[in-house]
C-alpha cells in the first residue's frame, strides 16, 4: 500500500527505512522520498514513526 503517494511510497518501504535507523520525517523523506511533496501523508508517517517506536516496548 502506498503511504506517500506524490512519491510513490509503500508502507513496507517505510518500515524498511525504519528499520535502518530514519525515524523522523526529515530522515525518512531523505531515505524515502515519502513526505517531501505535498505533505499531506505526514500524518501517516507520525503514526509510522511513533507505531515503529513503541513495537518493541510492547514485545518486550
Ligand atoms: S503524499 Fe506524501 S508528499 Fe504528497
Amino acid at each position: 500500500m502506498f503511504v506517500c503517494v506524490c512519491s510513490a511510497v509503500s508502507d513496507r518501504q517505510v518500515e524498511r527505512a525504519l528499520d535502518e535507523g530514519a525515524d523522523t520525517l526529515d530522515a525518512l523523506a531523505a531515505k524515502t522520498g515519502a513526505g517531501a511533496c505535498c505533505g499531506s501523508c505526514r500524518p501517516l508517517l507520525l503514526n509510522l514513526i511513533d507505531e515503529h517506536r513503541y513495537t518493541p516496548a510492547l514485545a518486550a
